[in-house]
């Protein structure tokens, strides 16, 4: 069995734009002196069991994000591919490229999420091999409200449960031939998913959740960037 890893990296980052004096794309911002998409790329290299990483970018950015891989000495296991219009098809395109067995394990991992360590991809590394799908989720904190949307705003319409509740994040990890199967059929029913387990679930898969964290965050919005450099600095600290 061996472990590849898919990194969708070709999204324009719109919403973080609004912030920022610089138009590019979030995962190619500076964190503390290193582009956002490296660190995620090291925490993945870090790990033994993973055999290659497959970035997907734009095709306007391969051969930046080439040169940067082999300046930073990730070239052994990382490979760069053409991403696509979605985070969907950017992933759909790097797994056609990684040539797997179905009983081999595909981790997708957010590139704005930089401060992934490698104990959390181990783990769920641990519980594919074990349930076949799992994903690592933050349990919830807030009141969880859903809403009906209005012209002014939202009503509530229920209030769940939070132990009901986990915020989905990556790396999210399966079997690369149900990773495949519910790809091809997420593909014959139009389906797009916001993350790789929506896909697999609507298969009929159970996914398991593997515990997550506040630092792993997605760099998103406006302030990400200084909130994930003063988890980094915390974490130099110890
Ligand atoms: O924009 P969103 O928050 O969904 O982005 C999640 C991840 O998916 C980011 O790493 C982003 O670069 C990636 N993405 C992609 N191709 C797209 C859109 C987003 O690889 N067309």
């Amino acid at each position: 069995m061996q472990v590849f890893v898919i990194i969708p990296a070709a999204g324009l980052g719109t919403r973080m734009a609004a912030g920022h004096s610089t138009s590019s794309p979030k995962q190619f911002l500076d964190l503390d002196g290193l582009p956002i998409l490296i660190y995620s790329l090291r925490a993945f290299a870090q790990v033994p069991e993973v055999k290659s990483i497959y970035v997907a970018v734009r095709k306007s950015e391969m051969p930046r994000v080439e040169a940067q891989v082999g300046s930073y000495g990730l070239a052994e296991k990382v490979w760069v591919v053409e991403g696509g219009d979605s985070r969907q098809e950017s992933v759909a395109n790097a797994l056609q490229a990684l040539k797997c067995e179905d009983d081999d394990i595909v981790l997708v991992h957010d590139a704005v999420r930089p401060l992934i360590d490698p104990a959390t991809i181990s783990r769920t590394i641990d519980a594919v091999a074990k349930h076949g799908a799992a994903i690592v989720g933050l349990p919830a904190v807030d009141t969880i409200k859903q809403v009906e949307r209005t012209a002014d705003g939202a009503i509530i319409t229920a209030t769940i449960p939070r132990e009901y509740i986990v915020q989905a994040q990556t790396p999210q990890g399966f079997r690369c031939g149900l990773l495949k199967r519910a790809f091809a059929e997420a593909a014959a029913d139009g389906f797009t998913g916001t993350d790789e387990a929506s896909i697999v679930e609507r298969s009929g898969v159970s996914v398991a959740v593997v515990a997550g964290s506040a630092t792993n965050l997605k760099i998103t919005q406006p302030g990400d960037l200084e909130l994930a450099g003063f988890y980094l600095s915390q974490r130099t600290k110890r």
